[in-house]
């Protein structure tokens, strides 16, 4: 049963240098008709399940003026949500005043996503994005006045950023006191302005570094380090995002959207064109349990507490010992084990990729 829907809003005022999400330039005739197409997509897919979680992301959704703003929560007022429902938000901190909080907390959204990355103005010309410290501040503060579950993302490992720079902007992260803060080190994507610059990756040594420095300081500060990325006040883990990393099912509606229903797992079409002419699906995979079972991995070692053995079993019918052959790794300290959970150590979250991907080349077929 589906618990959980992902919707993808497609439009950004301004580019980042960085970004390769799906996305487009702001037009509101172009908006207004994407709203539209959305609607049917949903109308002709949602099952009328009572979902736990609704997710709202971008590009950047509060960009949308307060007409679309409207049109688009009158399309998302079909999705119907239990008593303890999360619905997420995300938002551009200059896009931030008291009526568009009221407005988001009139239908129904209880948890905003503010996309910080860092408050450093010096990284405003390479990521090509505005950076106002104050007014940062200010209004993630109006923010805490309407809401009372709130996620920020810092951005690290910036073109020529130290460890004491990090340190610095940490802090004024964790001076806001919310509820999460999800980090994302920079990848230099393809097509992007970033990568024509030829900016280059800061080296390993030092991304570890600042990698085990969030740790270090957010964990200094009551915060949960509960996924490789993500840190949470107890209690306040993204449900949302859990539903990824438990490999369950979810609707992904929208451009660039992806989702996993009946065992398939699509993603829609990045083309705001061919989304506007309906053409919906890119790709659609039906997985088989071998595939399952690994992604069940993939995703479920991204969670600090691992994989437990025991709902595996109960999930797949199969005991987790003989599906992988993971004693090597046991004995390498690459994983470990307490009471039935398998997973990663902390000194080695840094190298997770490898260790997962070792741990899936022990697949016995
Ligand atoms: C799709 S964005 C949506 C947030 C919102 N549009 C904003 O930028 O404020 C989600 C997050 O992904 C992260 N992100 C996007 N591109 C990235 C990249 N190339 N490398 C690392 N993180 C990236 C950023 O932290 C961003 O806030
Ligand atoms: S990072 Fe966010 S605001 Fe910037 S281009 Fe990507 S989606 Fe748009």
């Amino acid at each position: 049963m589906i618990k959980a829907c992902y919707v993808h809003v497609p439009f950004c005022k301004n580019i980042c240098s960085y970004c390769d999400f799906c996305k487009n330039y702001y037009n509101e005739k172009i908006v207004d008709d994407y709203l539209d197409v959305l609607e049917k997509e949903v109308k002709n897919n949602y099952k009328n399940e009572v979902l736990n979680t609704l997710y709202v992301g971008g590009g950047t959704p509060s960009a949308l003026s307060c007409k679309a703003l409207n049109k688009l929560f009158k399309v998302l007022s079909v999705f119907k949500l239990n008593d303890d429902y999360e619905f997420t938000f995300e938002c551009n901190y200059q896009d931030i005043n008291e009526d568009l909080l009221k407005l988001l907390k009139e239908n129904r959204i209880n948890r905003l996503s503010v996309g910080i990355q860092t408050f450093n103005n010096k990284y405003m010309n390479v990521l090509n994005r505005n950076i106002d410290k104050e007014k940062m501040m200010a209004n993630v503060k109006l923010v805490k006045k309407y809401f009372d579950n709130i996620n920020l993302d810092l951005m690290y490992a910036l073109p020529g950023e130290t460890l004491e720079s990090l340190v610095k902007d940490i802090e004024l992260f964790v001076s806001l006191n919310v509820e999460h803060i999800s980090t994302y080190a920079l990848i230099i994507e393809d097509h992007t302005r970033l990568k024509m610059l030829n900016v280059n990756d800061i080296d390993d040594d030092l991304q570890a570094k600042m990698y085990y420095k969030i740790i270090e300081i957010l964990k200094g500060h009551g915060y949960e380090h509960y996924e490789i990325s993500n840190f949470c006040k107890i209690g306040y883990e993204s449900k949302h995002n859990l539903t990824y990393w438990n490999n369950d099912e979810y609707y992904g509606f929208g451009a660039g959207a992806s989702g996993f229903v009946n065992g398939v797992r699509y993603d829609n079409t990045k083309s705001i064109f061919n989304y506007l002419n309906e053409r919906f699906k890119v790709e659609e995979e039906l997985v088989n349990e071998e595939c399952l079972i690994k992604d069940e991995v993939m995703l479920g070692l991204r969670k600090i507490k691992g994989i437990s053995k025991e709902s595996f079993k109960f999930k797949y019918h199969k005991q987790f010992e003989r599906v992988f052959d993971y004693k090597e790794l046991l004995k390498l300290g690459l994983l470990k084990e307490f009471n039935d959970m398998v997973f990663i150590p902390e000194s080695k979250l840094f190298v997770s990729n490898e260790i997962i991907i070792k741990l899936l080349d022990t697949y016995i077929a």
